[in-house]
């Protein structure tokens, strides 16, 4: 399964909107059956740039979704990528127990949510 999450987000990445870092990532987001893909969306106005692993998160929500089972964010880098703070604290609204970061030349490193995200914020 890892390696299809994997595929899914390289797919994801193909769409990237990233012409101000030229900075390209993907995500793929597991729920059951189903893959929702993803990719970082910026904005001129920096601010409102969205990170790969939100835009798949919001795709899985908005589709009715609440049961993650893994994330998979990839992009060009030497080391498998490391997500954002606020992403991390999106992974942990919706408890994704399985945090896959991969590059390009295929490394990988997984987490858990307790592991990326130690003494999350909680209401
Ligand atoms: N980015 C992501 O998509 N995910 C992350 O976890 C970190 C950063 C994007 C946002 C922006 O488009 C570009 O990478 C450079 O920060």
């Amino acid at each position: 399964m890892r390696d299809k999450l994997y595929q899914a987000a390289l797919k994801g990445r193909e769409n990237s909107y990233s012409p101000y870092s030229n900075f390209a990532v993907g995500a793929a987001v597991l729920c059951g059956d189903k893959i929702y893909t993803g990719c970082n969306v910026e904005n001129g106005s920096y601010g409102l740039t969205i990170c790969a692993e939100r835009c798949a998160i919001w795709k899985a929500v908005s589709e009715g979704e609440r049961k993650f089972d893994a994330i998979c964010v990839v992009a060009d880098t030497s080391a498998p990528v490391s997500p954002c703070g606020a992403c991390r604290q999106v992974m942990s609204e919706f408890k994704i127990p399985r945090i896959i970061l991969s590059n390009l030349k295929g490394d990988f490193k997984e987490f858990t949510l307790e592991e990326i995200l130690p003494y999350e914020f909680k209401l």
